[in-house]
């Protein structure tokens, strides 16, 4: 369980030892290392730092390099151009660092410096509706950033703000009343039927609704019922709930994601703190009563004709809304659950709410420095003409549907492939590959961006895709198998080939990475770090063969060495955007 530093950090620091030795007036200086093409690493930090202090960056580079003893670990260092520093570090090294990567767990990857406490608010969808795309989204970069958080070393807390509560449920209610079997118990369906009596329900109500004014009004008097506590009506209420989490259930289940019912608090949870909530800031004056409502302004929201855009926290009428339960769910994150981060996953679409809604929480000292919100707002999906997704009748397309065709294709993709496999098995890794494809085809563009839902792109074997990413570790799983006697072990003492440095020093990025795609909340760059793995991997087993009978028997074992300790590595970094890596495809 020991954390490894990372050969970059390694040689950051030789670097920047012997830039402060040649140049102390410089103090604690940062040699900005990359890697690069021509050597393992360039810095270029000499130059700014010259031009700052009036000197001569190659010069100064000549010093550093005269500074730096470190034959164990730099085998070449050179000055070049204006003065950028051109390093290549020993083999040894490599191996050497890999090794104590594999000995450990985590592959030595470091927990944060100061973890906290993150509640993250995904995977949202609303009762008696179907989920759309926009939920698959916020469910599958809300997972991957709890994994991601959770290997940092951050405690995470979840919480599925579902849509449980409001105007609408007066309707659905009151339907029920009138038509009393019309919802089958929870207990007795499937996510499928579920969703199907739901729909029912929801359509005819709405029929009803729209078409009978006295049905209206009774519908109107359920929902003071329903906020007055009236027991009848909380109680059908708590079924429609009910049997809406038997289908989110089934969604999340075929997501391949897991999902606890303490963490499912909706909208509805905070209904008894919302009247506090509402005096708390009527009291301080951050809201104020505007047209009996009760509202927050802010100087640069602003509508049409220049008109502010405000908060409503209250309506005329005394009703709450998806803003109060909101303001009321940030107190219960900071002062119950003490939370240090709040993280919400919801569609770009809601960020206005989100920051009219946190700079409010700032006035009230309920965010501050120490606590603060972040929404990551995402970008809508597209289908593959790059319009609005939907099917070619113009419907909205059913989850369900999606997820399914896509564990079909990608059963045909393996089954393509396939020597080995019974038809069972290809079923099991269809829905693997097929699962993992849309997650991953989500998570690798930047969340903030649109994306194109396209399946055959998704389940591609070339490209960036996740099947790819698993095609090499299944790859590298049946090399070990086929290995027999061989182990992998390290052999530090052995040179290596260009595509053994390039592997292995890629390996060695794992933990900034990962390090890096939490911090920043940007499950991305892992996808783009493991697609990279994979491609060098492959060029590696193009190059390096490993079961060679004519190899020495420590090349066979250090060539095992390399695959095994990046197959761990695809497997963690999988795992940790929620997309598995089966062991034979
Ligand atoms: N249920 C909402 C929707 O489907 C998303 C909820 C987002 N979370 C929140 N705390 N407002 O649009």
């Amino acid at each position: 369980m020991a954390s490894v530093p990372s050969l970059a950090a390694t040689v950051n620091q030789r670097v920047s030892d012997a830039l402060s030795a040649a140049l102390p007036e410089a103090g604690a200086a940062d040699p900005l290392l990359r890697r690069s093409d021509r050597a393992d690493f360039q810095a270029n930090g000499m130059l700014a730092l010259a031009k700052k202090l009036k000197g001569n960056p190659r010069e100064l580079a000549g010093k550093v390099v005269d500074g730096i003893a470190a034959p164990e670990l730099i085998k070449e260092i050179e000055v070049s151009g204006p003065g950028f520093l051109n390093i290549t570090i020993t083999d040894e090294s490599i191996m050497k660092t890999l090794a104590a990567r594999a000995a450990d767990d985590r592959l030595g990857v470091p927990y944060a410096k100061n973890p906290g406490t993150t509640v993250i608010d995904y995977a949202q969808p609303n009762v008696a509706k179907e989920m759309h795309v926009g939920h698959l989204r916020s469910a599958v970069i809300g997972d991957a950033l709890r994994h991601l958080l959770d290997f940092t070393g951050e405690k995470t807390i979840g919480r599925h703000h579902i849509g449980d509560w409001g105007t609408q449920f007066g309707m659905l209610i009151q339907y029920l009343i009138e038509n009393p079997g019309e919802l089958a118990p929870a207990e007795d369906v499937d996510g499928e039927q579920a969703m199907s009596n739901l729909n029912r329900v929801y359509k005819a109500s709405r029929t009803v609704f729209d078409a009978d004014e006295e049905f209206k009004e009774r519908a109107r008097k359920r929902v003071v019922a329903l906020q007055s506590g009236d027991k009848e009506t909380l109680d059908l209420w708590q079924r429609f709930v009910d049997e809406s989490k038997v289908y989110f259930y089934s969604v999340f289940e075929k997501l391949d994601m897991e999902i606890r019912d303490d963490e499912i608090v909706g909208e509805s949870a905070y209904n008894d703190m919302m009247a506090e909530t509402a005096r708390l800031l009527e009291e301080s004056g951050v809201a104020v009563r505007s047209e009996g409502a009760l509202v927050v302004f802010f100087d640069d929201i602003k509508g049409k004709d220049d008109q502010p855009v405000p908060l409503i926290v209250q309506k005329a009428d005394g009703g709450f809304g998806y803003a109060a339960s909101d303001l009321s769910a940030i107190r219960n994150r900071v002062v119950d659950l003490q939370a240090t981060t709040l993280l919400y996953v919801v569609d770009v679409r809601q960020s206005l709410h989100f920051k009219m809604v946190f700079e409010t929480a700032r006035r009230m000292g309920w965010l501050n420095d120490q606590v603060t919100a972040h929404n990551m707002g995402y970008g809508t999906v597209l289908g593959a003409d790059g319009k609005p997704f939907k099917t070619r009748a113009g419907e909205t397309v059913r989850l369900e549907d999606l997820l399914d065709e896509a564990a079909q294709r990608a059963a045909e993709v393996v089954r393509e492939k396939a020597r080995d496999l019974t038809e069972e098995e290809i079923q099991e890794r269809g829905a693997q590959v097929g699962i993992g494809a849309v997650k991953y085809a989500d998570l690798s563009t930047s969340a903030n961006r649109d994306y194109k839902f396209d399946l055959d792109q998704m389940v591609s074997l070339n490209g960036d895709t996740s099947v790819y990413i698993q095609y090499a570790y299944a790859r590298i799983q049946s090399i070990l198998r086929r290995a027999g006697e061989a182990r992998p072990v390290a052999h530090p003492e052995l040179p290596l080939a260009p595509a053994e440095r390039a592997l292995g020093l890629h390996v060695d990025q794992f933990g900034e990475v990962v390090l890096d795609a939490a911090a920043e909340y940007a499950p991305h760059k892992l996808t783009a770090y493991l697609y990279q793995l994979a491609s060098l991997y492959t060029t590696f087993y193009d190059q390096c063969h490993v079961l060679n009978e004519d190899n020495a028997p420590e090349v066979v074992e250090n060539r095992l060495f390399l695959c095994d300790v990046t197959a761990r590595t695809l497997h963690r970094g999988m795992a940790l955007l929620g997309i598995r890596t089966p062991e034979r495809l």
